[in-house]
Order: C-alpha cells, then sequence, then structure tokens
C-alpha cells in the first residue's frame, strides 16, 4: 500500500506513502482510488485531504515507471484525478515541500489547495523532454493565467508557494502546522456547495493568439534540438482555444508523442545518470562521512584557484599554499578577478563578493595547513614534485585528514605510496575552468577507504558537481577515452579532412566544440607536452604527427592567435588557415597517404565509435561502475550533446550490432587496430542488449 487512509473525526486523510518523493507510481495510484471509495462510502466523512509523507507532497508521476507497461496502467494519473475532480465530498490538496509534475497535477484536480510557505511548485516535465500529461497544461493556465502558466511550463523552473500565493492556485498559505490548517479548511469547506472544479474556470486573455504567435517565435529560438518547449506551447495554445476536454486529448497526444523521442529518452538518461553516480556498489549509503569544515590547496596555478574557488562558494574556508609568495599573490589576484567578473555581471551580491574572497586565504607554511579536514593538490604534473608534495603533507597533516590529488594522468596508487596512510588518499580531478565545469571525476585508488569515498562524492555535491567514481588507470575515464578520439581525429587530417570538415561535423552532430576548436581553445602545447611524455614508453601507439608538426610551428591556438585555425587579434572567431591546410596535405604527401574525400558520417562514426569502443573497455575492467557513469563524464566534462544522451547511450541508439559492423568497416582502413572491438561490445552485441 503505498497511500495511507485515516479519518479524524469527520475527514479523511489520505498520505500518499511512496519514498523518496512520493512518486505517483501505479502503486500509489491505486492506493489514492481505493482511498477515495473508502471515503466515499464513509457517511461520517465529510472531506478529504490528500497529502505526501516524508520530504514531498509528491514529485509527479514515477519516472522509474516510464519505460514499462506500469505507467500506463489502470487506475492512470487521469483517472485518479477524474475520481478526485468528481468526488461529491470536497477533496483538498495540503500541499508542502515539494510538489511537481503530476504531484501537481494532482493537486490541480482537488476542490482546493492549502500549502505551507516554501513548497517548492513546478511542473518540470519539460526537462525530461516531455510535457505534463495529465491535465497540467490545461488546468495551471487557469488558475495561474496564460503568460505565468505557460513560463512554468516552458522552463519547468519551481516557484516558491508564496509567490504564488495570489493566484487562484491556493486557497490558503498555513502557517505553522500543515496538517492542523488543513483540517481546519477541510472542516469550514466541507458543507459549501458546488465544489469547484479548476477544469471549469475560463483563461481570459485579450489577444492570445498573438501572444501564443510570439511565444512559439521565443521558444523555437531557445529550444535548441529539443522538441518539448515548442509542444509545450501547443498544449497551452489548446487550453485557451479549445474546450476542456478537446484540450486534454490534445496534451495526452502531444505527451505519447514526447515520450517515445530519444530526445526525451536521453535527458531521463541523464537525469538517473546524475543520481546513479553517487551510489558505489560495495560503499553503503549509510556509510559515514568525515566532516569537512576546511580545504587546503596545494599550487595556485590554473586549477588550484578554480579549486578554491568551489569551497568558498559552499562557504567552506579554504587555505591555498604556495611556494614563492609572487606565485600566492598571482593565484589570490586571480581569483578576486573572478570574482570581480561575476559581480560586476550582477550574477554576485556585494556581501556574498565579500564573503568568498574572505573565505580564501594563501600561505607558504605546510604548518598552517596542518589542521585542514582535507588537502587537494594542484601542483605541476610531475610524479618527483606529487612525491615532494604527498611526503610533506603525510608529515604534516591532522591525523584522519584526507589527501586528494587533482594529477590528470598519474597514477594514484604510486602518489598514495608516498603517505604511510593511503586509505586516505583519493583522487579529485577537477575541470578546467575548476569553477565551472560541472564534473568531477573521483579516483578510487586500491587502498582509499570507503568512508573517504564517501566523503569524497557527498562533497562532491556540496559543490554542486557531479561526482562520477573511477577506477585508476592511465587517463581515468574521460581523457582515456578523449585519446582514442583524439587519434581518430588525427587520422582524419592525414586521410583527407581539414580540421573545419573534422569541427563542422561533429558539431553538427551536437557538440559544443568540435576537436580542433578545442584545442585551440584549450592549448594544444598542453596535448603536445602529454604526448612528449605517455608516447616515450608506448611506441605501440600510432598517432598523427599533424599536432606535433603545429605545436613546432608555435601555434599553440587562440592564446598565441594562431592554432589550427588563424584568429583576428581580440577575436575568437576560428577563420581557416591556408598554412595550416597546406602543411596537413603536405604531411599526408610526406607519409605517404593518398587523400580522399571523407563524408561527415564517416568523421562523426570514428570519433564518437572510438569513445564508445574505449568506454566499453573501461567498464570492461571495472575501471568505470556502469555505463551511465561515462555518459555523465561526457555529458558533464566534455561537451557531449545532451539530447543523445551521452556516447554509451548513443551507441544503444544507434543499436551495438549497427556499431561493431561500423568498426569492422574502420578496421579495414589504415590503423585497423584501433578498432578491435572490446569484448564486452561483442557480447552484449549478441545478445541483443545495450550498455545501459
Ligand atoms: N519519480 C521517481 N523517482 C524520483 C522522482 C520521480 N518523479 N523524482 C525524484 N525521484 C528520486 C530520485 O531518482 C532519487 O532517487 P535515489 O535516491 O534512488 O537516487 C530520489 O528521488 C531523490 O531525488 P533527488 O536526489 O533529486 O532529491 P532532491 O531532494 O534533490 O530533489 C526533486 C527532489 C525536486 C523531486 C527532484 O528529484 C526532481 O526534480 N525530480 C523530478 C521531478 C519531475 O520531473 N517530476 C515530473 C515527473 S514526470 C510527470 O509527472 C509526468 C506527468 O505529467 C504525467
Ligand atoms: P599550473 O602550472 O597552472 O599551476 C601549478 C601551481 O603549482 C603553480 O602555481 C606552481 O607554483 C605551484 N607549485 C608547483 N610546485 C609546488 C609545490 N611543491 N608546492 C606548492 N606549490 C607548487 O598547473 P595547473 O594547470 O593548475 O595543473 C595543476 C594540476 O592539475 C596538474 O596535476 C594537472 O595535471 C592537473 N589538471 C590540470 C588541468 C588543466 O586543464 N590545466 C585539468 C585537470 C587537472
Amino acid at each position: 500500500m503505498s497511500a495511507e487512509y485515516q479519518v479524524v473525526g469527520n475527514i479523511a486523510v489520505i498520505t500518499m506513502k511512496n519514498p523518496p518523493v512520493n512518486g505517483l507510481g501505479h502503486a500509489t495510484r491505486s492506493a489514492i482510488v481505493e482511498s477515495m471509495k473508502l471515503a466515499a462510502l464513509d457517511d461520517a466523512v465529510k472531506a478529504i485531504i490528500i497529502t505526501g509523507a516524508g520530504k514531498a507532497f509528491s514529485g509527479g508521476a514515477d519516472i522509474k515507471e516510464f519505460n514499462s507497461p506500469k505507467a500506463f496502467a489502470e487506475p492512470s494519473l487521469h483517472t485518479v484525478i477524474n475520481v478526485v475532480e468528481n468526488a461529491s465530498k470536497p477533496v483538498i490538496a495540503a500541499i508542502h515541500s515539494v510538489c511537481m509534475g503530476g504531484g501537481l497535477e494532482l493537486a490541480l484536480g482537488c476542490h482546493y489547495r492549502v500549502a505551507t510557505t516554501g513548497a517548492q511548485i513546478a511542473l518540470p516535465e519539460v526537462k525530461l523532454g516531455i510535457l505534463p500529461g495529465a491535465g497540467g497544461t490545461q488546468r495551471l493556465p487557469r488558475v495561474l493565467g496564460l503568460e505565468m502558466a505557460l513560463n512554468m511550463i516552458v522552463s519547468g523552473a519551481p516557484v516558491a508557494s508564496e509567490k504564488l500565493a495570489e493566484t487562484a492556485l491556493f486557497n490558503e498559505l498555513i502557517d505553522g502546522d500543515l496538517m492542523l490548517g488543513a483540517m481546519a479548511f477541510a472542516e469550514k469547506m466541507a458543507d459549501v456547495r458546488p465544489l469547484p472544479r479548476v477544469r471549469d474556470i475560463k483563461i481570459d486573455y485579450p489577444n492570445h493568439e498573438a501572444f501564443l504567435q510570439f511565444s512559439r517565435n521565443t521558444v523555437r529560438a531557445m529550444a535548441g534540438p529539443f522538441p518539448a518547449p515548442l509542444k509545450c506551447v501547443e498544449a497551452v495554445a489548446a487550453a485557451v482555444t479549445k474546450k476542456f476536454d478537446d484540450g486534454l486529448i490534445v496534451e495526452r497526444d502531444l505527451f505519447l508523442e514526447l515520450v517515445q523521442t530519444t530526445e526525451s529518452k536521453a535527458l531521463r538518461h541523464a537525469f538517473f545518470g546524475e543520481r546513479a553516480a553517487s551510489k558505489v556498489p560495495d560503499v553503503p549509503e549509510d556509510t559515514p562521512t568525515r566532516p569537512i569544515k576546511s580545504v587546503a590547496v596545494i599550487g595556485a596555478g590554473t586549477m588550484g584557484g578554480g579549486i578554491a574557488m568551489n569551497f568558498a562558494n559552499a562557504g567552506i574556508p579554504v587555505q591555498i599554499l604556495e611556494m614563492k609568495q609572487e606565485a600566492l599573490d598571482k593565484g589570490l589576484a586571480t581569483i578576486r578577478k573572478n570574482y570581480e567578473n561575476t559581480l560586476k555581471k550582477g550574477k554576485l551580491t556585494q556581501e556574498k563578493f565579500e564573503q568568498r574572497v574572505n573565505l580564501i586565504t594563501g600561505t607558504l607554511s605546510y604548518e598552517a595547513i596542518a589542521q585542514a579536514d582535507l588537502v587537494i593538490e594542484a601542483v605541476f604534473e610531475d610524479m618527483g614534485v606529487k612525491e615532494q608534495v604527498f611526503k610533506k603533507l603525510d608529515e604534516v597533516m591532522k591525523p584522519g585528514a584526507i589527501l586528494a590529488s587533482n594529477t590528470s594522468t598519474l597514477d594514484v596508487d604510486v602518489i598514495a605510496s608516498f603517505t604511510k596512510r593511503p586509505e586516505d588518499v583519493i583522487g579529485t580531478h577537477f575541470f578546467s575552468p575548476a569553477n565551472v565545469m560541472k564534473l568531477l571525476e573521483i579516483v578510487r585508488g586500491k587502498k582509499t577507504a570507503k568512508d573517504v569515498l564517501a566523503t569524497a562524492l557527498a562533497l562532491s555535491k556540496k559543490i554542486k558537481k557531479t561526482g562520477v567514481v573511477s577506477g585508476v588507470c592511465d587517463g581515468f575515464i574521460g581523457n582515456r577515452m578523449i585519446e582514442q578520439y583524439s587519434r581518430q581525429a588525427g587520422f582524419l587530417l592525414e586521410e583527407g579532412c581539414t580540421p573545419e570538415q573534422v569541427d563542422k561535423a561533429i558539431e553538427k552532430l551536437g557538440f559544443a566544440m568540435g576537436p580542433f576548436r578545442m584545442g585551440d581553445l584549450a592549448g594544444n602545447d598542453i596535448g603536445w607536452a602529454i604526448r612528449k611524455r605517455r608516447y616515450v614508453d608506448k611506441p605501440h601507439v600510432t598517432y598523427s604527427k599533424t599536432a606535433d608538426l603545429l605545436c613546432e610551428s608555435g601555434r599553440f591556438g587562440q592564446k598565441t592567435g594562431a592554432g589550427w585555425y588563424d584568429y583576428k587579434a581580440g577575436d575568437r572567431k576560428p577563420y581557416p588557415s591556408q598554412l595550416v591546410n597546406d602543411m596537413i596535405i603536405q604531411h599526408s604527401a610526406d607519409i605517404g597517404v593518398e587523400r580522399r574525400k571523407i563524408s561527415d558520417q564517416e568523421i562523426t562514426e570514428r570519433l564518437i565509435f572510438a569513445l564508445v569502443n574505449e568506454g566499453a573497455r573501461i567498464l570492461e575492467e571495472g575501471i568505470a561502475t556502469r555505463a551511465s557513469d561515462i555518459d555523465m563524464v561526457y555529458l558533464t566534462g566534455y561537451g557531449f550533446p545532451l539530447h543523445r544522451g551521452g556516447p554509451m547511450f548513443y551507441a544503444d541508439t544507434l543499436g551495438l550490432t549497427n556499431v561493431l559492423m561500423a568498426m569492422e568497416k574502420y578496421a579495414k582502413g589504415r590503423h585497423g587496430d584501433a578498432w578491435k572491438p572490446a569484448a564486452l561490445m561483442l557480447s552484449l552485441a549478441a545478445e541483443a542488449k545495450g550498455f545501459n
């Protein structure tokens, strides 16, 4: 039973009980209908209150049921709402905490609604690529007016209940105990007839056609590849232009259309992927975490500064340690400037600005940071330097302090071995710019303690990052995969592409930026340095030398005014470079490769399938716990298009057999060894399964 039925005096109280957020799954829907029947049959009951147990009124339809027959099994949410709306006794929704999606639609089917202040009210379906499918698009405009309702439905953004206090959505806002207030309200309304129904309210909006046309134009321009926002406008338009029941049919049809789209499936995958990432199979959810009240960062360079800002933004004091006063001053000045820019843009109040700047202090002394609960090392990417730093940290840091490294390529187990407390050592791999990028790869060493891992995961939420756990391997999840993508991008240049052609093809698929524009932005010298270091002991790894040639000519990217593209002073726009294109053509001739015309399809397949194959190996080896973790890494750290759900999800949508067939074709070309399929891919394809 996912709802409790109680009678208190002459009021029936139906309490939804489906933790964590009272999702309106089949069992909960059935329980509400059964309870409504009991209330109808009991002559002593004069009014009915519907509320939710725990931390929500209701978070809406149970999204976990979406791909199962349970989603549409009777009683559907429509049926539940019909039963409530047509009840002969007044039904009152007692709303608190979270009232979203189907939860709000259920409340709109009630005759009255009372709420606490601070409750989050939303129709967030659009964020899952769908639209409210149980009357929300028809009823919300009737209580909030066309404009406000459309804004809420198209944005999916929550609004605090008190901001809606003056609207017909709420009959009363209740200070103090919600249930006491709701009971008093129910007593008051018990004998009032007729029972008001939202569906009977008329929407009055003069010149609605002009407004709707304006909305269509605006929403079309903002929706990008997602179909849902425009369909939301269509559904709301039906609320104004059609009879209520006809509007419901329009909404239902659009909902059913959207729920089947890949875009919606991708958004739902990302929603659950984000939450799944924080779960590690052998680390129980109740694993105690270590309190993190103060943080120290070693190194005030590009990463150290950004990392420190994350903690200051979360109200945690941070000390930054540098070797020299000059470097420290420079690092602190950069942080200040970053905050000043945010302040100037009006995205930070003066008070918050000062608070955050003051939370970050500098030091040159290890003794000064000894009491920090967590220390994150962000010094040069050199094992010798890391060794020096970790030996020192082991010496000075208080027992129980977590020792983290921001290394992007080095072996965290080796780093841990520099200390006598490897169980306290972990990798926290931030992405640049560290104060902006959502991704945090949490690298679990062989000896990392479970509570250290649990603490890092909890902390990632606190600093608003998507924490994804990776095992130790070269490049962890993200960079290990991107290496294969970059290798293919290089080979494509040798075989006939220009940087512009590669970038355009992958950007057309939805990537924020192609590999060459990205290289110019990040600095081609970074990859050059990594290749020099990493490929020394990997002579078997083939890669195109075009990027090395580019760097040898000093074209590091935007920072040198020239990279794969030409740049004009003060302008970040890339212009195709004749010089670079000639250099590439010459290189093909030098290595004896005959250039050919390469299709966009080949470009995107080679780049993405290289990611997918390496992702499969990463899964196979247990470096990533689940395919959706890999997708989260790519969605939050590498600009993979959200509507395609991440590389592993994308491969699933194409079908693994199709991906393997394409790989087989490319294996016949140059560097065929790169296309040896991961065993996991072969076995999944053989069983007609996907990664997710
Ligand atoms: N169905 C099923 N599970 C849900 C859920 C839902 N609607 N909403 C949240 N959950 C689950 C999460 O998966 C998570 O589960 P886990 O603990 O097993 O990982 C748990 O609830 C807690 O979620 P959060 O970590 O997000 O908790 P927060 O307290 O930060 O946020 C929330 C709570 C605001 C409700 C947030 O979870 C949220 O935005 N949920 C989505 C709400 C939504 O989109 N509702 C619309 C559903 S579609 C619909 O109603 C269709 C209808 O129109 C027909
Ligand atoms: P950086 O060169 O900008 O900064 C390093 C800072 O560390 C310098 O300010 C230097 O003075 C200081 N430093 C060096 N040795 C020190 C020591 N012994 N004690 C105290 N301070 C010391 O380097 P960046 O880019 O910030 O990288 C730092 C770490 O983060 C590296 O391990 C790198 O691989 C990793 N990383 C870098 C990313 C990037 O995009 N730059 C992305 C993710 C990880």
